[in-house]
Formats: structure tokens, C-alpha cells, sequence
């Protein structure tokens, strides 16, 4: 079984293909972590989990969702990540959870998808062009993944180094301490008060009061599904987010 989560699109594509491939079915992880629902999941093939990187690593609400929850069945777990670049501690960690777990560890892979990350002055949304090139090349690299997985061999990924290790779970706790605030979120005029943000979030801190979004907690994963899924276009971060295009996957094939 094929378990993810997916704020902007990358990963429940990923995941999609890969079930696909091995004749496998997916299971959306949002509604559990919405509601905070740890009871068992059973499958009798390999648990596939996919999930995007978030500074290098696992994000830290489906870490947690993941040691929380039995999984029953088979013993052996694998990992495959969407990134735009660069994962690092999420190979690590992964082993970690698979022998929290007492399960057999089939090793973990990143597939390069579009920056979906809109919140900050950094890389932004790659433009069309590069946003077809990447989904164009990450569907071979499922192949080998599925491959992988059917014969019951390891994902290999790249070794993290120690050092490396440190300075990923460092950065995340900077990124978790200081970054993450949801203050500078807000809904604009633009707002239907259709709902949608509030159903998006895996935290289920978006509550609509007066139909209108208001974000109750100071902060969140910053999975940038509230903003990036929203129809239309209503809800920005501050200054950061203003006149940038918003990105969520829209299939295999992307208007240039
Ligand atoms: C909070 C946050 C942090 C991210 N950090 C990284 C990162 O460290 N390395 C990277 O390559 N991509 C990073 N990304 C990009 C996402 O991992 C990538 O776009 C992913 O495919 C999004 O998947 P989704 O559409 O399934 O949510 C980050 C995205 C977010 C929202
Ligand atoms: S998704 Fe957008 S339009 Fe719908 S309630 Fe949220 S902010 Fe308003
Ligand atoms: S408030 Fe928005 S960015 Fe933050 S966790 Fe919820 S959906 Fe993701």
C-alpha cells in the first residue's frame, strides 16, 4: 500500500504512479492527520510512503503521524520523497522510523519535482517550462522505484554524511523556532468563503469564522496547501507571496 501526503500535488502524483506500477492502491494520510486518527493500517504488500521534503527532511507532523500509527501486514517499509532539490536528514530519519517500528527498512529515494514553496524571498515557483521538464523526468525514475519494490530490493539513496545529519536537523529547528509563523497569513477580498483552505490543512488549524479563513494557532507546517489550492487566489503571506504565481500540479503535461 502506497500511504502519502500531499499539500500541493508532487507527492499524491508520485505516489499515484508508483501504485500504478505495482498494481498497488494509495491511501491519502490528510484525513488522519487532520483529525489526529492513529488507528492501524493493514496491508499485506510492502507500505510505500510517500511524502515532500521539507528542509531536507521528513516533515515533522507526518514523522510524528508515522510513529503514532501501527502499521500491520507487512513488515517492510520503503520511502519516496518529493523534493526540489535537496534532501538530506529524510534518509536517516527514515531508517529510524522503520526500526522504531520494528520493520524491515527497504531504503528511501527523492524524486525531483517543482518548488512548490511560495512563502519567502528564495526560489520561487519554477516557470512553466521547467515545471514540464521536471514532471517529465521524474516519471522514469518511478519506474526504478517500482521495479525496485517489486523484486524486494533497496532503494539506494545518497549518503548523509554526520555532519551533514547535524546541520539538516539544526536547520530544521531554526526553520520550526523562527520560520513557521502563521501571523502573516491572511485571506484577501478575493475570498468566496468557499471552505477549501480549511479542509487543506493537516494541521486543522484553519477555522472558517464568518466565512472567512482565520488561522488559530502562531504556526504551522507551512505546507503551502491553504495557499497554494486556493480557487482563487485569495490568500497571501505578508508581503512575500504578493503578484507570485501560485503552483499546484495540474497532470503529466503542463501548458508551456
Ligand atoms: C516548508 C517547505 C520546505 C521545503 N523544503 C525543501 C527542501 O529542503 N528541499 C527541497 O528540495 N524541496 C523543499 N521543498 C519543496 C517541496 O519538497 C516540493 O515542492 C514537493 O514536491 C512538494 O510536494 P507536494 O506538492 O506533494 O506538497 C519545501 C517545501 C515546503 C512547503
Ligand atoms: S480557499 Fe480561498 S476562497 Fe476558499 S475560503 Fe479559503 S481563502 Fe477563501
Ligand atoms: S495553515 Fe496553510 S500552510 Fe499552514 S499547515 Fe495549514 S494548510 Fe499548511
Amino acid at each position: 500500500m502506497v500511504l502519502y501526503f500531499s499539500a500541493t500535488g508532487n507527492t499524491q502524483y508520485i505516489a499515484q504512479l508508483i501504485a500504478d506500477k505495482l498494481a498497488d492502491q494509495t491511501t491519502d494520510l490528510l484525513e488522519r492527520l487532520r483529525t489526529g486518527d492513529h488507528s492501524a493500517i493493514h496491508s499485506d504488500s510492502p507500505f510505500v510512503i510517500c511524502l515532500p521534503v521539507y528542509v531536507g527532511d521528513i516533515p515533522c507532523f507526518i514523522m510524528e503521524c508515522l510513529n503514532s500509527t501501527p502499521l500491520k501486514g507487512s513488515g517492510k517499509i520503503y520511502f519516496v520523497y518529493t523534493c526540489a532539490g535537496y534532501t538530506s536528514s529524510g534518509f536517516r530519519h527514515a531508517k529510524k522510523i522503520a526500526g522504531t517500528k520494528g520493520m524491515e527498512y527497504g531504503g528511501s529515494l527523492s524524486v525531483q519535482m517543482p518548488n512548490n514553496y511560495v512563502a519567502s524571498n528564495l526560489n520561487g515557483i519554477p516557470d512553466d517550462a521547467k515545471i514540464k521538464e521536471l514532471i517529465a523526468a521524474a516519471e522514469p525514475v518511478t519506474d526504478e522505484i517500482a521495479a525496485t519494490i517489486r523484486r524486494g530490493g533497496t532503494l539506494k539513496s545518497r549518503h548523509i554524511t554526520l555532519a551533514e545529519h547535524v546541520l539538516c536537523i539544526f536547520t530544521y529547528w531554526f526553520w520550526r523556532t523562527f520560520m513557521q509563523r502563521t501571523k502573516p497569513f491572511y485571506a484577501t477580498k478575493n475570498c468566496t468563503g468557499c471552505g477549501l483552505c480549511e479542509r487543506k490543512c493537516p494541521l486543522g488549524i484553519i477555522k472558517m469564522t464568518d466565512s472567512h479563513p482565520v488561522w488559530t494557532g502562531s504556526k504551522c507546517a507551512h505546507c503551502m496547501a491553504c495557499i497554494q489550492n486556493c480557487p482563487a487566489g485569495a490568500i497571501e503571506y505578508g508581503s512575500k507571496t504578493q503578484e507570485k504565481k501560485r503552483y499546484t500540479f495540474k497532470g503529466s503535461v503542463q501548458s508551456p
